[in-house]
């Protein structure tokens, strides 16, 4: 049965290497019959947590704060997968994909023990730097994230020495990417 994947984009730029992984994911995850829904945060109004933990007491509007995660919020429920895409920036996820996470909390909030919905993981990421020291901190969050949460991670691709719109053409990543999503 074809699963529901949920891509939460924080990339700002439209037609960014992120995109670009995007796109090779999307492509093999929709050969396969997936069902694929991407939010660009970067284009979406989307307040960072306000720590308040006042959240959780209506599943269809988890969170205190009125705004476009009220869009994400029943896709991200439904989902058996959720990508988390962005580029990275000073050795983590960028601010917009940040701040959209923080605010799944609310989700969680709607279970008496704070207990997170059970997703699969996958991480797409973009950086200037290549190698596993320039990717090793993102890789340790990212492993401490989906432990903390209790997710089973289906993989993460890392596409490194690319800095500019368009340096993503041709790279090796756009294939893994595609077979990820095509593998699932
Ligand atoms: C604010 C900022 C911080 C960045 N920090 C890093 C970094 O820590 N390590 C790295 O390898 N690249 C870093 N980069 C480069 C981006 O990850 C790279 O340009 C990436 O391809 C951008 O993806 P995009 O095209 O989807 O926006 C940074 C770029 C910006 C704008």
């Amino acid at each position: 049965m074809g699963k529901k994947i949920v891509i939460l984009n924080g990339s700002p730029r439209a037609n960014g290497n992120t995109k670009g992984l995007i796109d090779a994911f999307m492509q093999g995850a929709q050969e396969k019959g997936h069902e694929v829904v991407c939010f660009d945060l970067g284009r979406l109004n989307i307040h960072g947590c306000l720590g308040c933990f006042g959240g959780g007491k209506d599943r269809l509007s988890p969170c205190v704060q009125k705004d476009d995660m009220l869009k994400i919020y029943p896709e991200y429920m439904a989902a058996d997968v959720v990508v988390l895409a962005s580029p990275m920036y000073y050795w983590g996820i960028s601010g917009q994909l940040k701040c959209a996470f923080d605010r799944l909390f609310a989700v969680a909030e709607c279970d008496e023990n704070y207990e997170n919905p059970k997703k699969d993981c996958i991480l797409l990421m973009a950086s200037e730097g290549d190698g596993i020291d320039n990717s090793k901190p993102v890789l340790d969050y990212y492993q401490a994230l989906l432990a903390h949460l209790n997710w089973k991670n289906l993989g993460y691709i890392i596409a490194g020495g690319v800095l500019k719109i368009g340096d993503i053409k041709g790279h090796k990543a756009l294939k893994d990417a595609f077979n990820l999503g095509k593998n699932l």
